[in-house]
């Protein structure tokens, strides 16, 4: 194990205790989130490294690939480590096009968590978010039917935690009519800070935000203020923006991405960063 702290902590999502600082493998599919890695062995590296690093948190799904993710993730760290803990997502497929279309029938759901289970090799999920909305964002409407059947595979013990993905807070407060969610995972960045007031609210609940693209995902973060902070410090804009999801909200997890061992031990090394509260009031402009 190394001796780079993980900076941020823990967090405990239901009984399972993950550190605040994750990996999200989504990337290391390869171009487009379709096929292979450009580079297979690197991937298995990063997935390696994350855990000798001490990362608790791994973020997958079955879409991304497809399966591709799962398979590396097994390939590289299976059997799993007691401490680590794969959160997966269900609700969309991929198409010939590389296009996401929803899948979140009964059936859909159930075939893609025996898909999950299959890929990862396990025999209960950790953690299973319904992923709602598309590519543009969440949508409006009801997830009645969806969380009701992963609440139903849930009771027969194939899924240990449930949250949801992409969703309104509409959506959040009906998921939470059905069964106990532990996360929501959004967007949500520097730049990108619609959730605000949920995540506050989430906070007060003991459930965790996980924001997708904290980096900016496709499109790297771009902010003169943004390079003006790290500037100042000394630091990569990365780290910057990092740093201020983990001091934005103690419920915050990240799930970074990257295809290089480099870049993981950049963020890691560069998240613990502090942030004055000069350094915040000016990053907090970037998204209002
Ligand atoms: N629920 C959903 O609908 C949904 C949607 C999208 C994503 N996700 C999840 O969110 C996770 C994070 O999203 P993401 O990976 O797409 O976006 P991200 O974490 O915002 O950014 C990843 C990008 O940042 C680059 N990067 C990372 N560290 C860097 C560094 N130190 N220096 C320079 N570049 C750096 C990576 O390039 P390199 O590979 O070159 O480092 C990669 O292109 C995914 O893995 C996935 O698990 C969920």
């Amino acid at each position: 194990m190394s001796t780079l702290p993980i900076p941020g902590g823990t967090w405990t999502l239901g009984d399972l205790t993950v550190t605040r600082f994750g990996y999200g493998a989504m990337q290391l599919a390869g171009p487009g989130v379709m096929g292979p890695p450009a580079d297979r062995d690197g991937a298995l590296a990063v997935l390696r490294e994350a855990v000798e690093l001490g990362i608790t948190h791994i973020d997958t799904a079955a879409a991304y690939g497809p399966r591709v993710t799962n398979q590396l993730i097994r390939e590289a760290l299976h059997p799993y480590p007691e401490s680590l803990h794969i959160a997966t997502k269900v609700g969309a497929t991929r198409d010939e096009h590389g296009g996401w279309p929803p899948a979140r029938r009964p059936d859909d759901l159930r075939r893609a968590v025996h898909e999950n289970l299959e890929t990862l090799g396990l025999d209960v999920l950790d953690l299973v978010n319904l992923r709602l909305g598309d590519a543009r964002g969440p949508r409006p409407g009801s997830l009645a039917e969806p969380f009701e059947t992963l609440a139903e595979l849930q009771r027969q013990g194939l899924i240990r935690h449930l949250g949801v993905s992409n969703a309104t807070a509409e959506q959040v407060a009906e998921a939470r009519t059905i069964a106990p969610i532990v996360c929501v995972q959004n967007m949500y960045n520097l730049a990108h800070r619609h959730d605000d007031e949920l995540i506050d609210e989430l906070a007060g609940e003991g459930i965790a935000y996980v924001p997708f693209f904290p980096l900016g995902g496709f499109s790297p973060l771009q902010s003169s203020a943004l390079s003006a902070v790290a500037g100042r410090l000394g630091a990569t804009p990365m780290s910057v923006a990092l740093a201020w999801l983990l001091q934005r909200s103690p419920n915050i997890l990240l799930i970074a991405g990257t295809s290089s061992v480099t870049h993981l031990r950049e963020n890691v090394a560069g998240a613990g960063l502090s942030l004055s509260d000069e350094d915040v009031a000016e990053l907090d402009k970037i998204g209002r």
